[in-house]
């Protein structure tokens, strides 16, 4: 029988209160059961980074992690990042470098991105080809990735 568990989670500074199985990944909660389909699904064994979202503040990977696990946290997902329509500096920055084709992996990648910036803001190119080794893009190459995420290092040193 499948057991059902009620959660608390403050998902991008929401709090949503859910009944939801014990079983039930925290990836498929956020697209199925609260509709935030932002949260991509590749591999749904820890090895793509597709369902790459915040929890806490920390990178985790979604599918590895059951929705209950959630319960009492804060998880922040890629739907944050676009505020009354602006794009964030980072996916503005994607979107200039051509940084993206499908765009399948990008959440993954952005949602890896922010925390490492946080902790780093000034990487080197070693450093973000570093933090960004664990999402898979099939796609791009990485160079433009590498490369927008230089020139929005670049603004924010501008930045006032
Ligand atoms: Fe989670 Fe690939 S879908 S790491
Ligand atoms: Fe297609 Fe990365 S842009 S997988």
């Amino acid at each position: 029988m499948t057991e059902i568990r009620c959660i608390q989670v403050a998902i991008n500074e929401q709090p949503q209160t859910a009944e939801v199985p014990t079983r039930m990944l925290l990836s498929d909660f956020l697209r199925y059961t609260v509709g935030l389909t932002g949260t991509h699904v590749g591999c749904e064994h820890g090895v793509c980074g597709c369902c790459t979202v915040l929890l806490n503040g920390d990178a985790v990977r979604s599918c590895l992690l059951f929705a209950v696990q959630a319960d009492g946290a804060e998880v922040t997902t890629v739907e944050s990042l676009t505020r009354e329509g602006s794009l964030h500096p980072l996916q503005a920055a994607f979107r200039q470098e051509h940084a993206l084709q499908c765009g399948f992996c990008t959440a993954g990648f952005l949602m890896t991105l922010i925390p490492f910036l946080r902790e780093n803001p000034r990487p080197s190119a070693s450093e973000i080809r570093e933090a960004v080794s664990g999402n898979l893009c099939r796609c791009t190459g990485y160079v433009n990735i590498i490369r927008a995420v230089q020139s929005y290092v670049a603004l924010s040193r501008n930045s006032p």
